[in-house]
């Protein structure tokens, strides 16, 4: 499909390289994190191992790890960031699934289908609240200060997001604001308190933000493109959810500017008014694959994939700046 084709035209990156390096560093974080999720009541373990066993990329927690050993830290203090950084994205993927009524997550069936939504919202709590536990327990006040935030800004970037469903005449800007908020705030919040857990001068802490921030933006396009582009069975997740949600994210916005008034008919009906069959996201996919709509959005996460890396300039070179400069480059590329 064209679309695939888009994809492959990108420098392909690669998150191996990185994580090569932080194995060590990530086995720690994946102790901690199978450590922190028990508790008494067996229902908190099992639906929160049916999700984390699946494995899921772990990008975030690598990114913190990656920033503090970029800083000239490594200690116990960026392992445990780095874990509550995966617990707090672990608690969104839940609530997002039963806000999004995504059927599959990682591969497998989604968590609230199986214990139901009540179950998955109050162990997307529990898994925040661990987060907390963990963030505290380093006694870096900044770091908390820094992942506080970045939960209460994913937390209005969703609410922001379904406010805005439906509706075919949602501003780029607008967009841009509720993926900001959403997805990139998390991931320039990880690689910020790893480079605060090093003990990193303000202006290099900046400007790991500003790529953990950049980073984020890049992956969130190229997720909202792969929503038309990628397939089921490598995404772990139904491509197409998005359309059948209502959401407006670029790939669709830009299609309905670009096809202007011939279209306008279909976006009122599937999209503004719910009004959808079956056979109506294949005929979208058409339609925004058709109006180059993927191109453009893959064009957008790759200046955002550049502007991550160029901030990476001013820290000495040698293998954790590669490292993070090819997972740019992945996140723009990914399949997955
Ligand atoms: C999914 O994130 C949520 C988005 C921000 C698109 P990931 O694609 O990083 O999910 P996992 O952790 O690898 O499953
Ligand atoms: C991800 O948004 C944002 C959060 C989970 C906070 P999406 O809704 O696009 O993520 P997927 O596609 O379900 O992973
Ligand atoms: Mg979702
Ligand atoms: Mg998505």
């Amino acid at each position: 499909m064209d679309a695939a084709k888009a994809v492959i035209a990108r420098p392909p990156g690669s998150a191996d390289r990185l994580m090569r390096l932080a194995a060590r560093d990530m086995a720690g974080v994946d102790e901690l994190i199978v450590e922190r999720l028990q508790s008494p009541v067996s229902v908190i373990p099992a639906l929160a191992e049916h999700l984390i066993d699946a494995g899921g990329k772990r990008l975030r927690p690598l990114l913190t790890v990656a920033a503090a050993r970029l800083a000239g830290g490594q200690g116990e203090a960026g392992l445990k960031l780095a874990a509550a950084v995966e617990f707090i994205h672990t608690a969104t993927l839940l609530h997002d699934d039963v806000v999004d009524g995504s059927r599959l997550r990682r591969g497998k069936v989604a968590a609230h289908l199986i214990w139901g939504a009540p179950s998955s919202v109050l162990v997307g709590d529990f898994l925040f609240a661990r987060a907390f536990e963990l963030m505290v327990e380093t006694g870096i006040l900044r770091a908390l200060e820094i992942l506080a935030r970045a939960s209460r800004v994913i937390a209005e970037g969703e609410v922001l997001q379904l406010s805005r469903a439906h509706d075919i005449d949602l501003s780029q800007a607008t967009y841009l604001e509720i993926i900001t908020a959403k997805t990139a705030e998390l991931f320039a919040a990880a690689a910020e308190a790893g480079a605060v857990s090093a003990g990193a001068s303000p202006a290099r802490s900046a400007a790991l933000r500003a790529y953990g921030r950049n980073l984020g933006l890049a992956f969130q396009l190229a997720d909202d493109a792969l929503d038309y582009g990628g397939a089921t069975e490598t995404l772990g997740k139904n491509a197409g959810d998005d359309f059948r949600e209502g959401k407006v994210t670029l790939p669709l916005l830009l299609a309905i500017t670009r096809l202007g008034t011939r279209e306008s008919g279909f976006w009122e009906r599937a999209v503004a008014r719910r009004e959808q069959t079956d056979a109506d996201f294949r005929r979208a996919r058409e339609l925004v694959v058709g109006a180059g709509a993927l191109e453009a959005t893959l064009d957008l996460a790759g200046d955002h994939a550049e502007a991550a890396k160029a901030e990476l300039a001013g820290f000495a070179p040698g293998p954790w700046r590669d490292g993070l400069e090819a997972l740019a480059d992945f996140a723009v590329s990914r399949r997955a």
